[in-house]
């Protein structure tokens, strides 16, 4: 760049892009995505394919290795993320320090960053057993430090994992078991969040993926440079949107309210949360997939009202010039609300429910980033708009 430049103070060639719209960041064979298309792919299987045949820990097997293990391969993964579900007993008191009405999402984000305590050797992210060992640990320990989060705003004691269930319905345990009887959980629920999970495992270069390769890039440990992507992830315009739908469409109250609050909507007073995308210009097939889900699930639970309220929503919106000629469409969170609130999830678990499978997404990322040797520490550049050269002026002078 500096052969270019015209004089000392011109900048060279230098791209402005602050929202990285036009930036690819990095080279990635994880997931392919196709905004135009509405085409999702995690290491060249369709989302569809996936979401029908398989389960979140074969898919968290398939992000993290590259490929679908066969069953030997499956075996041993499902039962080394088994063996590491148990947190150590001190993170119970750690998350006993929080108020009794913390947000889970803090919760979750602290009590990751904090397992780099428990486990120093992580920071050895050159040596590929120490990683591999993390990773294990990251995937098993997350609905653990979920389930643990939520029980604290309940009030309730903490549930230990039960290993014998399978990774969701252990999850679903450790959130609602209420009784020293084992706790079995509806297979028709218990699919419905496998569903949901292998949904939420990865989308390439996303706010919280970008989080966590940019934190990673300075050779961190994988916990802290996962705290960072649920940082990310917390946020009202990322994960935080699904909490935001479930939000709005209460407050909406009934399907008559719908016309008004769209006009409200297109006057710029707020926006229609769980609509747009960066990158999708067409549905979201993922919204597509949890929308014949909610069916499933609600045959167990029965329909919850506001799904009416939501499919008015969408139908208004749809044929609305102001959505169709910004291309907005119904995201993955417009309808996954639904189906947390049919499991009894509060709202404020909603976004943990996304940070426990996209832990995958982003550890095989982190993954992929220390092993390319172009990498270097991610270090964006500005454009400066300051003033310079200033002479100090002592206080008394101002
Ligand atoms: N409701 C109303 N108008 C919208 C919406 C919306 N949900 N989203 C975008 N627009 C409008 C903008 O006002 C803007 O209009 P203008 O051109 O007249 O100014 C235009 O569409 C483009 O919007 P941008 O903000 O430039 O789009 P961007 O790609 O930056 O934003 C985002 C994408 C953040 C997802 C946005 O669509 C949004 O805020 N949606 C609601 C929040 C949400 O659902 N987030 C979840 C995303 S999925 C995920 O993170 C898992």
């Amino acid at each position: 760049l500096r052969d270019i430049k015209v004089n000392e103070s011109d900048f060279g060639v230098m791209s402005y892009d602050p929202a990285f719209m036009n930036t690819a960041s990095c080279r990635s064979a994880v997931t392919y995505l196709d905004g135009e298309n509405g085409v999702l792919e995690y290491r060249g299987y369709p989302i569809e394919q996936l979401a029908e045949h398989s389960t979140y820990l074969e898919v968290a097997y398939l992000l993290v290795h590259g490929e679908l293990p066969n069953a030997k391969q499956l075996d041993e993964w499902t039962n080394k993320i088994t063996t590491h579900t148990f947190v150590h007993e001190n993170v119970k008191s750690f998350i006993q320090g929080f108020r009794y009405d913390a947000h889970p999402m803090g919760m979750l984000l602290a009590s990751v960053g904090a397992l780099s305590t428990f486990y120093p050797d992580a920071n050895q992210i050159k040596d590929p057993e120490i990683r591999y060992l993390q990773i294990i640990r990251l995937i098993a320990k997350m609905p653990t430090l979920a389930a643990f989060a939520y029980r604290h705003n309940m009030g309730q004691p903490y549930v230990y994992p039960d290993n014998d269930l399978r990774y969701p319905g252990n999850f679903l345990s450790m959130l609602f078991k209420m009784s020293e009887l084992k706790y079995e959980p509806d297979p028709r629920l218990e699919r419905a969040l496998d569903i949901l999970f292998i949904l939420h495992a990865d989308h390439e270069q996303n706010c919280s993926t970008s989080a966590v390769r940019a934190v990673g890039s300075s050779q961190v440990d994988p916990y802290s440079a996962v705290a960072a992507g649920i940082a990310a992830l917390y946020g009202p315009l990322h994960g935080g949107a699904n909490e935001q739908v479930l939000r709005m469409l209460r407050r909406i109250e009934r399907k008559e309210n719908v016309p008004d609050f769209i006009a409200g909507v297109k006057e710029g007073k707020e926006r229609l949360m769980g609509f747009g995308h960066r990158v999708y210009k067409n549905y979201d097939p993922r919204a597509k997939i949890i929308k014949k889900a909610c069916d499933d699930v609600f045959e167990v639970t029965g329909v919850n009202p506001l799904l009416e309220i939501a499919m008015e929503l969408e139908k208004i919106a749809l044929e609305d010039e102001y959505f169709v000629k910004r291309k907005l469409y119904p995201n993955v969170d417009f309808y996954s609300g639904l189906i947390y609130e049919a499991l009894h999830m509060p709202v404020g678990m909603f976004t943990v429910l996304f940070a426990i499978p996209r832990t995958s997404g982003w550890i095989s990322q982190w993954l992929e980033m220390i092993d390319d040797k172009e990498q270097k520490i991610a270090r964006p550049r500005q454009i400066y708009t300051g003033e310079r050269n200033r002479d100090y002026i002592p206080l008394d002078k101002r």
